[in-house]
């Protein structure tokens, strides 16, 4: 049962999750591109969203998020077993809700960033735990028109997304894609 809860949130949080960490290695590969989503815009002092956020990850982001979705229509047409850990009906859906969630977890960090930037906290310095809840914050509320996501899987998605993204990010410290552990 809890296992099945678990696998549940990990299927809904795929295209939201690879949205999260596209960005990253996208400023990797394409580090010239980083034309900031705020064109610099100052409001009281600090950066609007600040230098980290940039127009190349949101297309990346939202891509990536398309093209994962898209995947799990074609996985849930062919496989019976899927259908069991899917709380939409990914047949009856565009790719276009993929594009969404994508979107709608890099909203949230984006929103995040904005309030990071009005408390004075640099770009890139951590902001435990909205930094880790940011996306799914964004996925939960903005797809809910959509989806309808129940209040108590709603919070399963936070909740395993949260710990998904805690262990993702060490793993990416390790491997010296982020500067910082948590
Ligand atoms: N990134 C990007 N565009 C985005 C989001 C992220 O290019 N819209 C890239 C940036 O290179 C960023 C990295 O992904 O440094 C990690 O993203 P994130 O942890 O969300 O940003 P922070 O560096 O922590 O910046 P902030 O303090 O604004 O959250
Ligand atoms: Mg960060």
């Amino acid at each position: 049962m809890l296992l099945h809860g678990f696998l549940e949130a990990v299927w809904f949080l795929l295209p939201a999750g690879v949205a999260n960490m596209a960005p990253v290695f996208a400023a990797r590969l394409l580090p010239g591109l980083d034309w900031p989503v705020d064109l610099g815009c100052i409001v009281r002092g600090q950066r609007l969203f600040g230098s980290h956020k940039t127009w190349r990850g949101l297309v990346v982001g939202i891509t990536a998020a398309a093209a994962v979705f898209a995947l799990q229509q074609v996985v849930f047409a062919q496989s019976p077993a899927i259908r069991a850990y899917s709380v939409i009906d990914y047949g009856g859906q565009s790719w276009l809700l993929g594009a969404w969630m994508g979107a709608a977890a890099l909203i949230g960090d984006l929103v995040k960033s904005a309030f990071k930037r009005r408390g004075g906290i640099a770009p890139g310095r951590p902001w435990f735990p909205f930094d880790q809840i940011d996306w799914l914050l964004g996925l939960v509320l903005l797809t809910y028109p959509v989806v309808g996501l129940s209040a108590l899987f709603a919070l399963e998605v936070i909740g395993v997304g949260l710990v998904l993204h805690v262990v993702a990010h060490f793993l990416g410290y390790l491997l010296r894609l982020n500067a910082s552990a948590i």
